[in-house]
Parts: C-alpha cells; sequence; structure tokens
C-alpha cells in the first residue's frame, strides 16, 4: 500500500497521529491527516484542563471537532487521557479530601467517557503514573490523597462508562525492559490480569533519543502481551527521525501480534512538541523524509 494507514491496515493495525484541533483548518496539514492516517489521538482536548476546567463545568467543543473529523473521515480515534497529573487544574490538585477526590475523579471519567461513547477505539485512562527510575507510582494528589488503589478506582469506573472501549495504560520510559519503572508497570498489570481489574492495553509513548528504542523493546512488548493485553506505539517521536530508528521501533511492534498500532506525536515537525529536534516523518512543508519511506517500508 501506499499510505501508512493502508499498509498499516494490511496486518490488522491502525497507524495513527496526534492532532490539534486548531490546526484542522490548515489544509496542507488536513490533506497529511487524511491521506495518511487512520487513528487520531487529540494532543491536548481531552485532558482536563480542557475538559473540565472547573468543577462540574464541562467543555467538550475542540475534542468533539477532532472526533467529527474523524467520524467525517473513517478515522479511529483513541482517548487522551482522563486521569493525569499534567495539564491538571488547580481546583483539582489542591483537593485535600479523600472522599471529595475519588468522587470528582470517578465523576470526571464517567462523565467524558459517557460523552464519547461508542466512538472512542482505547482510552488512556491513566497516564504517567508511575516514577521514573523505580517501580512505585510518582507523587500526585491521585497517589497522595486516593493512595495505591487510585489506578485500580479510575479502570473500574471507566469500564461502567463505556463497556466497548479499550482501556490502556499509557507511560513513557516503560520501552526498556530491565528497567524498574517497567517492571513497576509490568507487575501492576499481572496484578490487575490476576484479579479481573479491567485493562485491555499497555501504551508505549515511544519518545526516543536519536538512538531510538532500547534493543529490548521488542521482548517488552512480547512480555507484556503474553499477560493478555494489547501494546500499542502511542506517541512516537524520535530525534532527528534517523531511518534506521524509526524502522527499528516499527519492526518491533510488527513482530509482535498483540502490537495493535503505531501513533506519531503530531504530522509535521513543526506541529511537535519537540520541533526543535525534527523528530517526525513529514519535514515543515508537509514533504516526506527519509523516515517516512523507512517507516512504510517497515510496516
Ligand atoms: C504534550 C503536547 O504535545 C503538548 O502540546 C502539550 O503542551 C504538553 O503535552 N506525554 C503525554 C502527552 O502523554 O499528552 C504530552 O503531550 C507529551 C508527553
Amino acid at each position: 500500500a501506499s499510505t501508512l494507514g493502508a499498509q498499516a491496515a494490511a496486518s490488522g493495525r491502525y497507524f495513527g497521529t496526534a492532532v490539534a484541533s486548531g490546526k484542522l483548518g490548515d489544509s496542507t496539514y488536513s490533506t497529511i491527516l487524511d491521506r495518511e492516517f487512520n487513528m487520531i489521538t487529540p494532543e491536548n482536548e481531552m485532558k482536563w484542563d480542557t475538559i473540565e476546567p472547573s468543577r462540574g463545568a464541562f467543555n467538550f467543543g475542540p475534542a468533539d471537532q477532532i472526533v467529527n473529523h474523524a467520524l467525517a473521515h473513517g478515522q479511529q480515534m483513541r482517548g487522551h487521557t482522563t486521569v493525569w497529573h499534567n495539564q491538571l487544574p488547580g481546583w483539582v490538585s489542591s483537593i485535600t479530601d479523600a472522599n471529595t477526590l475519588r468522587s470528582v475523579m470517578d465523576n470526571h471519567i464517567t462523565t467524558e467517557i459517557s460523552h464519547f461513547k461508542g466512538k472512542i477505539y482505547a482510552w488512556d485512562v491513566v497516564n504517567e503514573a508511575f516514577a521514573d527510575g523505580s517501580s512505585q507510582h510518582r507523587s500526585s494528589v491521585f497517589q497522595n490523597v486516593l493512595g495505591n488503589g487510585f489506578i485500580e478506582e479510575a479502570f473500574r469506573t471507566a469500564r461502567a462508562a463505556d463497556p466497548a472501549a479499550k482501556l490502556c495504560y499509557n507511560d513513557y520510559n516503560i520501552e526498556n525492559w530491565t528497567d524498574a519503572k517497567t517492571q513497576g508497570v509490568y507487575s501492576m498489570v499481572r496484578d490487575f490480569k490476576a484479579r479481573g481489574v479491567p485493562i485491555d492495553c499497555v501504551g508505549f509513548q515511544s519518545h526516543f533519543g536519536s538512538g531510538g528504542p532500547p534493543a529490548s523493546f521488542q521482548t517488552t512488548l512480547s512480555n507484556f502481551a503474553a499477560l493478555g493485553v494489547d501494546v500499542q506505539l502511542t506517541e512516537l517521536d524520535i530525534a532527528q527521525a534517523p531511518s534506521a530508528a524509526y524502522t527499528n521501533t516499527v519492526t518491533a511492534c510488527m513482530r509482535v501480534a498483540r502490537c495493535a498500532g503505531i501513533t506519531v506525536w503530531g504530522i509535521r515537525d513543526s506541529d511537535s512538541w519537540r520541533s526543535g529536534e525534527s523528530p517526525l516523518l513529514f519535514d515543515g512543508s508537509g514533504n516526506k523524509k527519509a523516515a517516512y519511506s523507512a517507516v512504510l517500508s517497515a510496516l
């Protein structure tokens, strides 16, 4: 096939990108989006600070714009993200009472996931809950006020809101098998599967330096998949976009049957949150880079 989405679909996978609602009117951007990608993740529009900027006041407009675009163009959606310590409004991070925070968190998850019910392939229910260099959860208002159980609570609440959506745990720096953080997330997923806590997938953000993924990446993906979850590459970008680094990344996914798909974190280098590192598949003018051909060949 001659596009990323169609080539990924040939093996039953998807190829997605992060999208910013404000760029949908840029025809260079939307032309590439609709030609190449069959999965969309809102880059910011489904985060807490946009969705519920003050308690009980929900703002779905920017996310709806992206979802409507996807529906009109035959693209699927990833929901990103219901519970995260970043882009979290101050009214949430300042809550100190556990009953209040539990009710606020559950209401946020239920209201957001219900709003998009039936339109989301997979939700990043909890994002980045583990600490770097450790197997423990990071400090956050959710961890500090609700304790370790907040992740399980979030997944159970998400399942009730949209039983058909896949529910993912999403994080970065969990690509290298022997890292303590990888092991911590692996233990959590194993425990969730053993106890029947609803989890369907693990998202590996895959924000890489120019060397690309660690040598153990395929092993990590296989080991998680063996727990009975899908694995997804959810926010791929690679400093300087070397072709070899992109090839190695895509190949790791292709060799794991339960690697369901790959999402790059933006379309053109100029769209990237790491724009100084030119980490994406299209240059600022929308031309295909060498990494684009490497990815298409590896799919
Ligand atoms: C980034 C966006 O790309 C930026 O536009 C925003 O300013 C900050 O967040 N991990 C995630 C993503 O899960 O949501 C982050 O996206 C990048 C790191």
